[in-house]
């Protein structure tokens, strides 16, 4: 049932563009996913909830959008450089790569029905492999011109802590925010959008006093799981929390917290809510303490920043710690679909597929059909109408005449239209339209020029 549910997902996805393989007229490249015409929609919808949520409707966060390449110290005093990797194996028979942990995950290359192990073939022990992606800066290729294209947007909120603080003036606690792409050099990329090697992150580090911080992370885990089931429409029984074992921490975290979605796939990680303590803004302030170099070489190669609080309390520098709830822009994209997709048989037998999005979400809004595409009034009267919906009510309309009723509204039950409005012989008269509810599939009968209110009130 959940595996027939991810093919049909995908299925939609492709049929009806939301999302495409990456170069797929090459053949692919494994890992890459494009977002269509619907999809993109989607997804921008879901970061503008998002921001919304976390920035504008409190007033203790600032938003960034920083660099995907940085300066690779930044990873190294990260700990990414030494800690970022996956245990890799090889197949010595079939030459197959796979991740050690994921092995229930991978095929054999030649026997695809075998996992690896599974099969005659040899395995080696696993190994540490680097997940950073690493690229060439500027025009000559040299041992230092290497750059490597960030795994989390975190580090750009860290390395610009005193900047943004200087500019905001802001005081303890307060957080910044970044929605961005990340690139993680995935050994075995699964699955759809789930893991790939280039995606979107929306992340929070939210900076506070040292001793607040396990109240705070406990505000953030429950705000975090009622925004995903009020505002974005996920389920709260396919939602858990997962308290990641002391030995499966990352190495910044003193604990974490995942959400976890019930994907098609089975329960799997959708955000992750940690509690990075100090050692992100420590570890890039402690080093130039440490390695005692000159001031020129200093300013040049490492960061000369100290990453610290002024707290006018006691009159001491701090460190502030740092909770960070992370979540995956297309994981979440995935989660709605999955949450959205239903089968409906309808009273005379057939199947009606329909994305039950919230309608905030929905990558279009209202879509108005003319009745009688012969009838030139009637089209004139619905292009207008649709125009007008666009303009005053500020939202994705289409008008579309390509078919009958029908299958117009089937078109647009799939792509999760929530109102689909028809102008008839009626409206010519009166002025009225119908509106069909995507979901309840009712009409009601309203004026035009009350529609891009209507509309409006409904998808907010
Ligand atoms: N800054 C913390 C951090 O990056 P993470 O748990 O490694 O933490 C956060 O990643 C979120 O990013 C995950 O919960 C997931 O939603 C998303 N994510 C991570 N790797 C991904 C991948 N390869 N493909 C898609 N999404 C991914």
């Amino acid at each position: 049932m959940a595996a027939e549910t991810m093919e049909q997902i995908v299925s939609l996805c492709k049929r009806r563009g939301f999302i495409f393989a990456g170069s797929e007229i090459y053949g692919g490249l494994q890992g890459t996913f494009d977002y269509g015409p619907l999809g993109v929609e989607l997804k921008n919808n879901l970061k503008k909830a998002w921001w919304k949520h976390n920035i504008y409707e409190r007033d203790d966060m600032e938003g960034v959008d920083t660099s995907i390449l940085m300066n690779p110290f930044v990873w190294k005093y990260s700990g990414h450089e030494d800690t970022f990797v996956d245990p890799l194996i090889d197949c010595k028979t079939c030459k197959g790569r796979f991740r050690a942990d994921k092995l229930g995950d991978s095929d054999c290359l030649l026997h695809p029905k075998l996992r690896p192990g599974q099969c005659e073939g040899q395995l080696t022990e696993p190994r540490a492999f680097n997940m950073m992606f690493k690229t060439g800066v500027g025009p000559v290729e040299s041992a230092d011109s290497f750059a490597y294209l960030r795994p989390e947007t975190a580090q750009g909120i860290f390395v610009n802590f005193s900047n943004v603080l200087t500019a905001t003036n802001r005081k303890l606690p307060f957080g910044i925010a970044q929605v961005g792409k990340s690139f993680r050099n995935e050994i075995t990329p699964r699955n759809f959008i789930f893991r790939v090697r280039e995606f979107e992150q929306m992340e929070i580090e939210y900076f506070v006093k040292p001793g607040t911080d396990e109240q705070v992370h406990d505000e953030f885990i429950k705000d975090h799981v009622d925004w995903w089931v009020d505002q974005i429409g996920l389920s709260r029984e396919n939602i858990k929390l997962y308290e990641v074992p002391t030995g499966e921490l990352a190495h910044y975290s003193k604990r974490t917290v995942d959400v976890m979605y019930k994907f098609p796939i089975g329960w799997e990680e959708l955000e992750g809510i940690a509690n990075r303590t100090d050692f992100d803004l420590g570890s890039h302030s402690r080093q130039q303490d440490t390695l005692g170099l000159s001031a020129k070489v200093k300013k040049n190669e490492h960061s000369t920043e100290k990453l610290t609080y002024f707290d006018h309390q006691t009159n001491k520098h701090l460190v502030p710690y740092v909770i960070e709830p992370s979540a995956g822009v297309d994981r979440g994209v995935l989660a709605v679909l999955t949450e959205a997709y239903h089968e409906d048989t309808l009273e005379n037998g057939e199947i009606r597929v329909v994305l039950k999005l919230k309608p905030t979400l929905a990558p279009i809004k209202v879509a108005v059909l003319p009745l009688k595409k012969n009838e030139p009034r009637i089209v004139e009267m619905a292009k207008r109408l649709k125009n007008d919906v666009q303009r005053t009510g500020e939202m994705r309309s289409v008008y579309d005449e390509t078919a009958a009723i029908g299958k117009l509204y089937r078109r647009q039950d799939e792509v999760g239209t929530p109102f689909c409005v028809t102008v008839d012989f009626q409206s010519l008269e009166d002025g009225t339209v119908t509106v069909r509810d995507r979901d309840t599939m009712q009409q009601i009968r309203i004026p035009s020029a009350d529609l891009a209110n209507y509309v409006r009130e409904r998808v907010g």
